[in-house]
């Protein structure tokens, strides 16, 4: 069987006027199937909120495919709003600029409802209302403006509006990274529920290594365009494969104080318009030999689950 939201090879080019293109995503290929949480992590500008929209049909592939359901997922299906599409939703990272400001809340999910014509306009408010509760909400924030509520009240609004399409995949793109620590854990929570009571699968981008690693299911680790490792969470956590992932893993504090592993992330990701060649990751990586700077080396299965693209540690 294959996964709810399939990716494959995905690669997105931002053509720019008098200068090379931007190949923002390079090599991509995640799955997320329904019921599970797959999280997306890299440091900024690694691709990764370019990877979201392809998922979504918001931006064109240059390259692979994106299928939702065993439907390929273009940018026109997204236009034309094609009802089995609906039920591949996104959740961005600043709730208020996706939410209308002058209209109540209730209605910009009822605006949802009508869109899809999933309920009868009789059954609209009572709809409204449970998706509030299923977001932790009470009935009468229906009535309130955007300004009205907290950060995190207003992420759960758009949670709900992304509900209301009766979605199987969710792409949230740094959901939690406008939210102060308590909103953030609150939220994090009602994704997990959302996802078992709903059976709902979802593509949970953060730069947040830490908070994937509480919630998610199995996680992707981005570089430069790259997925470079891919693992069920518990596992990439306790023996990542991948240096970028030790170094990522390595760089958070932990709560005895000490690091794990020494940091080895020195210096800023390069240019995407201008890529270190073989290794995208040789450049900043403590165990780089000569191989490294010539080939780039493929993502290949270590074991079932996982996957890396380095040249060290081929076996095992
Ligand atoms: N519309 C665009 N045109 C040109 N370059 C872009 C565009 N959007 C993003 N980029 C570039 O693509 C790369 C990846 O960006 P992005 O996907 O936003 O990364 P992330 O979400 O991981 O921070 C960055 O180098 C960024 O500057
Ligand atoms: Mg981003």
């Amino acid at each position: 069987m294959t996964a709810a939201l399939e990716l494959v090879d995905v690669e997105v080019a931002y053509e720019r006027r008098h200068q090379s293109p931007v190949r923002a995503v390079v090599g991509a290929s995640i799955s997320v199937e329904r019921g599970r949480i797959v999280g997306l992590v890299g440091e900024s500008g690694c691709g990764k909120s370019t990877l979201a929209r392809a998922a979504v049909g918001l931006v064109r592939t240059t390259g692979g495919s994106v299928t939702f359901d065993g439907s390929p997922v273009t940018p026109l299906d997204r236009r034309a709003r094609s009802r089995p599409l609906a039920r591949l939703q996104m959740v961005f990272q600043d709730p208020q600029s996706s939410l209308n400001p002058r209209r109540k809340v209730g209605a910009q999910i009822a605006d949802a409802l009508s869109d899809l014509e999933l309920v009868s306009k009789r059954d609209q408010q009572a709809r409204v209302e449970e998706l509030l509760r299923q977001v932790g909400l009470p009935a009468s924030t229906a009535g309130r403006h955007p300004h009205q509520l907290s950060g995190g009240q207003r992420q759960r609004i758009a949670i709900a509006r992304a509900l209301a399409a009766e979605p199987s995949v969710i792409v949230l793109d740094e959901p939690l990274s406008a939210l102060d620590a308590s909103a953030q854990a609150q939220v994090a929570n009602l994704l997990v529920t959302l996802c078992r009571t709903l059976d709902i699968g979802m593509l949970l981008i953060s730069h947040d290594l830490a908070l994937v690693n509480q919630i998610a299911d199995e996680v992707a680790v981005m570089y430069l365009g790259l997925v470079v490792e891919q693992a069920p969470t518990r596992e990439l956590w306790s023996s990542p494969r991948h240096p970028y992932t030790e170094a990522l893993i390595g760089s958070i504090p932990r709560a005895d104080g000490n690091k794990s592993t020494p940091v080895v992330l020195a210096g800023e990701v390069p240019n995407p318009a201008a890529p270190p060649p073989g290794c995208r990751f040789h450049t900043r990586c403590p165990h780089a030999f000569e191989r490294c700077l010539v080939e780039a080396p493929p993502l290949v299965s270590i074991e079932p689950g996982r996957t890396q693209a380095c040249w060290l540690q081929r076996v095992g």
